[in-house]
């Protein structure tokens, strides 16, 4: 049997303006991983898929590209030079919410690639993995700028401008967010493609929207690097002024946003496509638990935290 886990991911800053070349910071959370598992099955069974969670078994083997596992088993096979049809069950599960903006699409296609490296025994970069999870998000989201795939599949912090190479990183001094999930599932193709409507109407005003995000992504990462806690709460609250303005808000995420800088957050705002899905609040020690007890009670489904820059994770 073999075993292999992808972490969760959470965009720090930077979310849409990194569809139009501007940079992003995402992380890794893995306090939230997806873990696949294979086995060798009877002869002639093919490759089968057995998805836990949802109690689901696909034949992965025969099913058409339309199914993101398929899919990026059919690559990674081939990728290896093997049989798209190998007499394998592989299991997949996840805990990471779906549709929510930490990443569980890209998590488990990550998790099922290097599960069968691992299986055959071979080892696989980052970019490996990265490439090939890149094709199954194309089926979620349509056009995605790659920041996904390759936080999770890097597993570290990473400054990302799309179509460039990623620079992982690690904090100067580690961090704490506070992820609050809204409960409420917003397809990230939606959003993108308001904002990309709204860029078509209105394209010098929203090239100004997605500069001014850019400048905020480059004051974060030098926040990060001074360890200047206080300038990168506010870089937060700014990002999400602008998040705002482009129109991915919403009244149940500004409840959560706003609850969390009542008890004491410094900065927050949401994270991924917007509308649904999560927020993020950057917290103290002190303030943490007041933070996660504030959101849960303005509505947050599940609260995560997570420290950012320990290296805790299998590929740091
Ligand atoms: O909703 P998430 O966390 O998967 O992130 C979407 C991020 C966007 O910038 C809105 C889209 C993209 O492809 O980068």
């Amino acid at each position: 049997m073999t075993l292999a886990t992808a972490p969760g991911k959470i965009i720090l800053v930077g979310e849409h303006a990194v569809v139009y070349g501007r940079p992003a910071i995402a992380v890794p959370v893995w306090e939230t991983v997806a873990t696949a598992r294979i086995s060798t099955a009877p002869v002639g069974s093919g490759l089968i898929g057995v998805a836990t969670d949802l109690g689901r078994t696909i034949r992965l083997g025969e099913a058409g590209d339309e199914e993101p596992l398929a899919l990026v088993a059919r690559l990674t096979l081939a990728q290896l030079g093997l049989s798209s049809n190998p007499d394998w069950q592989i299991e997949v599960s996840s805990q990471i919410p779906i549709a929510s903006g930490l990443g569980s699409g890209a998590a488990l296609s990550a998790a099922l690639v290097r599960a069968i490296y691992a299986h055959v025994g071979q080892a696989v970069t980052p970019e490996a993995v990265s490439t090939l999870v890149y094709e199954s998000e194309r089926l979620y989201h349509g056009t995605p700028s790659g920041i996904d795939n390759t936080v999770i599949a890097h597993g570290k912090p990473i400054w990302f401008v799309k179509g460039e190479a990623p620079v992982p990183f690690v904090p100067t001094v580690p961090f704490t967010i506070v992820i609050a999930d809204s409960g409420i599932g917003a397809p990230t193709k939606e959003t993108v493609g308001d904002v990309r409507r709204s860029w078509l109407a209105e394209p010098a005003r929203y090239a100004a929207y997605f500069d001014e995000i850019q400048a905020i992504v480059e004051r974060v990462q030098i926040a990060m690097e001074r360890d200047a806690l206080t300038e990168l709460g506010e870089l937060f609250d700014e990002n999400q002024t602008i998040l705002a303005e482009l129109g991915v808000s919403s009244a149940p995420l500004e409840r959560l946003i706003e609850a969390a800088r009542a008890a004491g957050a410094l900065g927050a705002k949401l994270s991924g496509g917007g509308r649904g899905g999560n927020v993020i609040a950057l917290v103290s020690p002190e303030t943490a638990a007041a933070v996660m007890e504030q959101v849960t009670s303005a509505g947050a489904k599940r609260v995560i935290i997570t420290t950012v820059g320990t290296a805790d994770s299998p590929n740091a």
